[in-house]
């Protein structure tokens, strides 16, 4: 409520600003519009679907895995407000990345796929699955079967012989980071496994939930009181990264609503007290002044600031926190709140640029009406998805197999050692000067942010 006497007070003093966006979180068509306003904002850096660009991707310094979560992005956008201006747009764009063999695995993309990237786009292909986004037209790869081949063939990268399992970061030897076992890769993994478990009913992907949880615990990248750590590396006895990210404890959040959701008896208990635990500390990622404000803990108060992955965080960690309403209901009354103060702050942002409606990073400032200075695809992508997220209440759960869903899946897609399309992957394995040039520039820059990350830790 502290926030809303501030605006009043902001309104008052300096009657200037009067032109950021008043969200009034009761009204569904004011939710809407400003929903549609962010999304508006951040279609205007894609170009790829004019005349002599590439379809499914976005200029620098935005990085490919970025379109995919952005296009699953956009699937919420259609799904909660109805609104379908930009679904030709994702479809042809999403078509275009996934390719012929349904992988999502474009060679243009070798240097720098990592599993995280690949499966932020298996991540909207289950997305348009559970919403009844528009199928692919017939011959081409169908949604269900995509998030099945993406997760069958990263289950058969899944590698015990370090650190006791895990997947690693990268899926190519000669990328940086290919010692580097990420929580992101794992809890993205961790989540597509329990949407198709419950899509699918196969049990199958809740032993593999079960299975990355419970390394992810073993490996020390989960703590005790459930603070999710960066990730560990192979080389120096798996020793862990303590950078704590919003979107990861977004991914296992999200996941364990899920496996909440689809078990009885004493494994719903399980993993009502994970959830619980996870929800709990997902405090860290609201500002401690500000009460009730999502913001990047780890970067956005220092003053080297956020990357431009990491400015898009937020909006995974909205999207995430929204759906756990739904899969464990009982949540509602704790994380709706928070995503409501958020979403007001986040639009009193959008005041910015030459448009005079770009949104900003900093929504905890405290300075409703004012913008930060800030711009780019992941400010206007997390103030969409916090925006949109208020849309939720009312709403149909994703759909399944069963209710509402009707993608056409494969289990078997992707998987199997004797799998031509797999084969075909590991003729990649000689990377060309192009790609070793490519891969020692995504050296400096990860060495760099590895860096200065480890000053700021989140305590
Ligand atoms: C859909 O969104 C677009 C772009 O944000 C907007 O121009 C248009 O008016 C919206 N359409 C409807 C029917 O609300
Ligand atoms: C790969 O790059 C080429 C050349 O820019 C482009 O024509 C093609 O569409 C790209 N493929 C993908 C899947 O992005
Ligand atoms: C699949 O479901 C979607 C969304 O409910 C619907 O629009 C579409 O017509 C369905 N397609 C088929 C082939 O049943
Ligand atoms: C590696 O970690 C294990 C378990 O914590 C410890 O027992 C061992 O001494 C460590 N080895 C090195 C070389 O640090
Ligand atoms: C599972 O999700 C459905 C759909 O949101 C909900 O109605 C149901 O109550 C949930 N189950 C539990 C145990 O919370
Ligand atoms: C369940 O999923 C696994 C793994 O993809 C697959 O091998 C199996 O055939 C599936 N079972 C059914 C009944 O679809």
């Amino acid at each position: 409520m502290r926030w809303f006497k501030l605006a009043v007070a902001y309104t008052a003093a300096c009657a200037v600003r009067v032109g950021a966006y008043e969200l009034d979180v009761n009204d569904r068509e004011s939710i809407k519009k400003g929903a549609e306003l962010a999304a508006d904002g951040m279609m205007h850096y894609y170009a790829g679907h004019l005349p002599g660009n590439t379809p499914g991707i976005l200029p620098p310094p935005y990085y490919w895995w970025e379109v995919g979560a952005m296009f699953g992005a956009l699937m919420d956008h259609w799904w909660y407000t109805g609104n379908d201006t930009w679904n030709d747009i994702v479809m042809q764009g999403m078509l275009h990345q996934i390719g012929a063999d349904g992988m999502i695995m474009p060679k243009n993309q070798t240097t720098t796929e990592g599993n995280d990237d690949q499966a932020f786009w298996a991540l909207a292909t289950m997305t348009a699955a559970e919403r009844g986004f528009p199928n692919p037209p017939e011959g081409q790869p169908q949604w269900l079967a995509v998030t099945q081949t993406v997760f069958n063939l990263q289950t058969t990268r899944w590698d015990d012989e370090h650190c006791d399992g895990g997947l690693r970061w990268q899926i190519f030897t000669w990328n940086n980071g290919y010692d580097y076992k990420n929580t992101v890769s794992n809890g993205c993994l961790f989540q597509i496994a329990t949407r198709l478990a419950r899509y699918t009913g196969n049990q199958t992907y809740s032993d593999w939930a079960n299975k990355i949880w419970d390394w992810s615990v073993e490996s020390g990248l989960i703590s005790d009181d459930y603070r999710f750590y960066d990730g560990l590396d192979i080389r120096s006895n798996c020793t862990i990264n303590h950078n704590q990210w919003s979107y990861n404890a977004g991914l296992y959040l999200g996941g364990s609503a899920f496996m909440y959701n689809i078990t009885t008896g004493d494994e719903q208990v399980k993993w009502k007290k994970r959830l619980d635990g996870i929800l709990w500390m997902a405090g860290v990622f609201f500002h401690p002044q500000q009460t009730d404000i999502m913001y990047e803990a780890i970067c956005e108060p220092y003053p080297r600031g956020c990357n431009t992955d990491q400015k898009s965080f937020k909006a995974y960690f909205s999207r995430w926190l929204a759906i756990t309403t739904q899969m464990a209901p009982y949540t509602a009354s704790i994380i709706m709140p928070k995503l409501r103060t958020s979403a007001v702050a986040a639009l009193g942002t959008c005041v910015g640029g030459t448009d005079g409606v770009t949104c900003g990073l900093k929504w905890y400032k405290g300075d409703w009406g004012a913008w930060d200075g800030s711009y780019g695809v992941g400010e206007q992508m997390a103030v969409m998805e916090v925006s949109q997220s208020l849309l939720i209440e009312g709403m149909p759960a994703p759909f399944t197999e069963n209710i509402g869903g009707n993608s056409t899946g494969d289990p078997s897609a992707g998987g199997g050692g004797d799998n031509p399309q797999l084969n075909a992957i590991v003729d990649l394995s000689q990377p060309t000067a192009g790609q070793k040039a490519g891969a020692a520039f995504a050296t400096l820059t990860v060495l760099s942010m590895t860096g200065y990350m480890v000053y700021y830790m989140v305590t």
